[in-house]
């Protein structure tokens, strides 16, 4: 059984923000910004704007998109790490909010790598025979927990949410087949330090700020991310050679160039959304995904390797046939 994505929607809240907007409130400029990360400004989400309510949208998108009717979606695997509260999961309340009653909706967090997280679950219920239909999202309202007083993470976030629909196809078992070829996933707990929050119910019962020691992230990203886009290839039997395109988390421009010169990608088959949307987290590969799938960049039959690495450190990528 494969997981073909049929449908793909996203939606970015209204208020855009500049560099130069953020030069106003912290001491950075428009140009430092731009040379580090290739950011040129993010959005915002309004006053009250919640991440159920960005994935609401992104997610009734990715259905239209689809042609999918809501009481076909048996399971929604949302990927945040801003959920609207500690609990119930932000999907159950994208549950209720799409009308759907029946089936089953959870939350995962795997920060930056919650999308390639929650593809890969969905996935897995696919072939498992527990689900026919899955909503899979990413959604961030990360501006929540920046320290806009701090210079070195507040510039490099932005607000958002993407979705996909995946639904099962009877597939031949070759990477010819649409639909996920495979997922690969790994984290390791010991750099839980280099990226994190200062906040959570059970240590400081605050929501925290996010913290983060930018180079060491920058120095593991390169790493860990060329190691898992071979890993990804190799168990498929493909090559570099084979990809039409690379949809990367969307954390740094240099990051994502240093991931498409090692696998030898044209720049142009590399999409690249970081400079309109800053880090969105989770919702960044399908943020990505969705404006190539969209303005026709990404076309039926080709494939597509996504990737990404986040706080834990967690990393993984996937590999799909569209
Ligand atoms: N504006 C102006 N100056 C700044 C800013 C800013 N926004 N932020 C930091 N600086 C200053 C620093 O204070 C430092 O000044 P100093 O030399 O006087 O001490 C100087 O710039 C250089 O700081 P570095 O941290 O060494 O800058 P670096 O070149 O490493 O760039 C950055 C920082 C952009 C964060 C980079 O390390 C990076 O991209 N790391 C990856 C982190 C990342 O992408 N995280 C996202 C989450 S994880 C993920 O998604 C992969």
């Amino acid at each position: 059984m494969r997981s073909v994505i049929v449908g793909c929607g996203s939606y970015l809240p209204a208020r855009i923000v500049t560099n130069d907007e953020l030069a106003r409130t912290v001491d950075t400029s428009d140009e430092w910004i731009t040379q580090r990360t290739g950011i040129r400004s993010r959005h915002i989400a309004a006053e009250g704007e919640k991440t159920s309510d960005l994935a609401l949208k992104a997610a009734q998108a990715a259905l239209a998109h689809g042609g999918v009717a809501v009481d076909e979606v048996d399971l929604i695997v949302l990927a945040t790490a801003t959920p609207d509260q500690t609990f119930p999961a932000t999907a159950a309340k994208v549950q209720a909010a799409l009308g759907m009653t029946r089936g089953a909706a959870f939350d995962v967090q795997a920060v930056c790598s919650g999308f390639i997280y929650a593809l890969s679950v969905a996935d897995n219920f696919i072939k498992a025979g527990q689900a026919r239909t899955v909503l899979v999202i990413g959604a961030e309202t990360f501006s929540r927990i920046l320290d806009w007083t701090d210079r070195t993470t507040c510039v490099l976030f932005g607000d958002g949410a993407g979705a996909v629909v995946l639904r099962a196809e009877e597939g031949q078992g070759t990477s010819e087949d649409r639909g996920i070829l495979s997922t690969h996933l790994h984290s390791d707990g010991r750099h839980h330090d280099l990226l994190y929050v200062d906040g959570g119910p059970s240590s400081t019962q605050t929501v925290g700020h996010v913290r983060m020691a930018g180079q060491e992230v920058f120095k593991h990203a390169v790493v860990n991310l060329a190691e898992v886009v071979g890993e990804a290839l190799a168990a498929n039997g493909l090559t570099p050679g084979d990809l039409d395109w690379l949809v990367p988390h969307q954390a740094n421009r240099r990051i994502i160039e240093s991931t498409g010169r090692k696998l030898k990608l044209d720049p142009s088959r590399v999409v690249m959304t970081v400079d309109h949307h800053g880090n969105t987290s989770a919702a960044s590969i399908p943020l990505a995904l969705c404006e190539a799938v969209t303005d026709g960049r990404i076309q039926r039959g080709e494939l597509v390797l996504l990737e990404a690495m986040g706080g834990g450190f967690t990393w993984g990528a996937a590999l799909v046939r569209f």
